[in-house]
């Protein structure tokens, strides 16, 4: 058995240019989307991760051919093919739970089971069991799975409980295929589900209102393929600019949506970092000690999100002053704390609270990410700290990051992916 590591010695400034890659919470719904599509479905800027692996797999099973030739990926449905989605697959990924409207929509049932994904506490489907319900979907467990049917889809009213990103995507995929029209209240907002609706708009759907809290399908319309370039990745903009805000130095994202990340770069300017935008262009520097933000709170879109959590928790890690970070979106999302400590940082947390004293500086340490965010916040905290980092647990970060430590490679970042057996790494933790 081998393992990949991350080995980063931190403590010197990142400066450099990057070009931003496409999101993977918009690639993976237009790539289940895709599924409603007659003829060729053409994906540009789709990132190489594991997650878009798992989402091919997924429609190859479902009777797609799925092919990915660098960052573009081309679905053709072929008519025929399965409408169950095997465990494994399931727990492969949150995102599996994608697939549940788009199956509903071309084949009129589905079966499935529980999500996998990042643990960040309890993350139930109800919402997205129940949405489907009310458009006509019987739904049953049988042997653990979830079963669902429908004779027809129909169009409804629906309003959430809470806007959901997932069950918003869900309902938009299904209530395209659906007789009459959807009306979706307190549906989520946020930059990826705009770009869900762009893409089925341009494959010939109905849909008005995406990204804003009433989004409106006009179900039936013929769906026909088409080509499509996915949204930038705004998590992965605002990562590269905390690791600068966090090393110092300078950052320069080319292809960053700012209007995306406004809530996140409020923070870091907060914080005492630069921002500015030039030729499309997004610059971050910090020459001086960071300053504490008093408080900051994950809220749906266009507030902060709960992606950049960690994150930003990383960075204030060695801001003067104290900073709070209350976490309203999920249960149990600062796992990567623990790490933090390891690495000296003066965290404590209570609740769905962190409380976070800034010390003058992060040492390196041996951590494991616990999650995709959790992992990339450990890699910033690491670039900012004395000496050496290793990082494990990499199969966490390989769900979101495409080429992540070539990525800091071009900012100047001195990180080296390295590739363990098990033997050498015991003898490396036994100090041999
Ligand atoms: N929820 C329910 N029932 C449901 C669905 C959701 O209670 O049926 C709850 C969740 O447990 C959570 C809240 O609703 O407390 C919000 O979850 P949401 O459904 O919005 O999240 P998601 O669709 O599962 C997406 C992103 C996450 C991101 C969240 C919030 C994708 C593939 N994932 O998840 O991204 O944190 O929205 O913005 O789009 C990540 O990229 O690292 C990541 C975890």
């Amino acid at each position: 058995m081998t393992e990949d590591i991350l080995r980063i010695r931190g403590g010197k400034p990142l400066c450099g240019e990057i070009t931003v890659q496409g999101a993977k919470n918009s690639a993976l719904p237009l790539m289940a989307a895709a599924l409603l599509c007659d003829g060729e479905t053409v994906l540009h800027r789709v990132p190489q991760l594991s997650d878009v692996y798992a989402a091919s797999r997924i429609l190859n099973r479902l009777g797609c051919r799925c092919r990915a030739e660098g960052n573009t990926v081309t679905i053709r449905y072929s008519g025929s093919g399965s409408y169950e989605i095997p465990d494994a697959d399931m727990r492969a990924m949150r995102s599996s739970i994608m697939f549940l409207g788009p199956i509903l929509g071309r084949m009129r049932r589905c079966t499935l089971s529980m999500p996998g994904g990042c643990e960040l506490g309890p993350r139930p489907i109800d919402l997205h069991l129940a949405a489907m319900r009310q458009m006509g979907v019987k739904i049953r467990e049988e042997e653990g799975r979830i079963v669902c049917t429908a004779e027809k889809l129909r169009g409804t009213g629906i309003r959430l409980k809470l806007p959901s990103v997932g069950v918003t995507e869900n309902v938009i995929m299904a209530a395209v295929c659906a007789e009459g029209e959807t009306v979706l209240i307190n549906a989520a907002r946020e930059p990826e589900i705009v770009d869900l609706a762009r893409f089925l708009n341009q494959c010939g759907a109905k849909i008005t209102g995406a990204g804003e809290s009433t989004v409106v399908i006009s179900g039936g319309s013929p769906l026909t393929g088409t080509e499509y370039a996915v949204m930038p990745d705004r998590i992965a903009a605002v990562t590269y600019l905390c690791a600068g805000a966090a090393a110092g130095g300078s950052v320069s994202l080319h292809g960053a949506v700012p209007a995306h990340i406004e809530s996140c770069t409020q923070v870091l300017e907060a914080a005492g970092c630069s921002i500015t935008e030039q030729g499309g262009v997004l610059t971050l520097k910090r020459t001086d000690r960071l300053k504490a933000v008093p408080y900051i709170e994950t809220m749906p879109y266009p507030e902060f999100p709960t992606d950049a959590q960690a994150l930003i928790s990383a960075v204030l890690c060695t801001a003067k002053g104290r900073s709070i970070i209350e976490e309203t979106i999920f249960d149990s999302r600062f796992r990567h704390v623990g790490a933090l400590l390891e690495m000296g940082a003066d965290i404590r947390v209570s609740g769905k609270k962190a409380e976070i004293n800034g010390v003058p500086g992060l040492h390196g340490a041996a951590v494991a990410a616990t999650d995709l965010r959790g992992g990339a916040a450990m890699a910033v905290a690491a670039f900012a700290a004395e000496g050496e980092t290793d990082l494990r647990a990499l199969h966490h970060l390989d769900r979101g990051y495409e080429h992540f430590a070539e990525t800091f490679h071009s900012l100047g970042g001195d990180v080296r992916r390295c590739r363990f057996s098990a033997k050498e790494r015991e003898n490396q933790s036994l100090g041999a």
